[in-house]
């Protein structure tokens, strides 16, 4: 029972999102999991916040917007060696293609692709990962799925599952992993500030909506070292959303 292997005791880790919804969760979990955490985000408040409830250990904590080409620097540098990253900062991007304006979707895709793409080539090319790292993204259904209006962040998440695939190729020689996570609704402040909208769409979940907790849970399973073979691969976290 002590040696299995799904634990992340050892594991130096970065959370982006960390100040808030799943990140925060997963910064928690990764915590009580065995973890150092590194938790980052834009606001130092929110993501103190987060430090407080961290199980003890030596965890820090560093702010950056990571739509800023400086402050993503830095925030890499500030890492040094790591063995996971659970990149779970984002924004939504809701608007029908007819109203699109390109203003909006670089907002959209700066936030969701270019911050999490060009965090991990700096870290790579920093050699921040150690041999036998995770990678992991924190994606949508709205990847795989079509709903009116939200356009832009279904692609923005497609494109980051895309890159995911051949990013897995190119590292695995390195025996690091690659994966994505694909949930469905969540309840967090990024979509339930309308509560009628939430409970609405919550009726196409047989299993009811997800709690950040749960996307931590599967975070954990992709960064310790039972899905050390596990790569180039998205888990869909829907509640049975896909099947209705
Ligand atoms: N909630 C859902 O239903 C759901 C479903 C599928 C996928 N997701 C994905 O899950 C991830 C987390 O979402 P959430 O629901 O936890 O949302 P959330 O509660 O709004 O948290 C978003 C986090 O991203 C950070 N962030 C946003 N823009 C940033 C930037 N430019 N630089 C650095 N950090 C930035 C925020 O930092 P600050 O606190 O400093 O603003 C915050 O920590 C996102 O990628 C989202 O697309 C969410």
């Amino acid at each position: 029972m002590l040696n299995h292997p799904f634990h992340l005791r050892g594991k130096r880790v970065l959370v982006t999102g960390a100040s808030s919804g799943i990140g925060r969760a997963v910064a928690i979990e990764c915590a009580r999991a065995g973890a150092a955490v590194i938790a980052s985000g834009r606001d130092q408040t929110r993501l103190d916040a987060t430090m407080a409830r961290l199980e003890e250990g030596a965890h820090d904590s560093f702010a950056a917007d990571l739509t800023d080409d400086a402050q993503l620097a830095a925030l890499a540098a500030h890492c040094g060696h790591i063995d996971g990253v659970v990149h779970c900062a984002g924004v939504d991007g809701v608007t029908p293609v007819r109203m699109l304006r390109a203003a909006f979707l670089d907002r959209v895709f700066d936030a969701n692709f270019m911050a999490p793409i060009l965090l991990t080539q700096k870290l790579l090319y920093q050699k921040a990962l150690r041999n036998g790292a995770s990678i992991l993204y924190v994606s949508s259904i709205a990847a795989h799925t079509g709903t009116v209006g939200v356009g832009p962040y279904s692609a923005s998440k497609a494109a980051l599952e895309g890159l995911m695939r051949c990013l897995a190729l190119e590292v695995a020689p390195r025996s690091m992993r690659v994966n994505a996570l694909a949930p469905g609704l969540v309840d967090t402040p990024l979509v339930n500030e309308d509560r009628a909208w939430l409970e609405e769409k919550a009726a196409s979940y047989p299993m009811g909506i997800g709690r950040p907790e749960d996307v931590a849970y599967a975070a954990i399973y992709l960064l310790c070292d039972a899905s050390r073979k596990v790569t180039g691969t998205t888990l869909h976290l829907d509640g049975g959303n896909a099947w209705t």
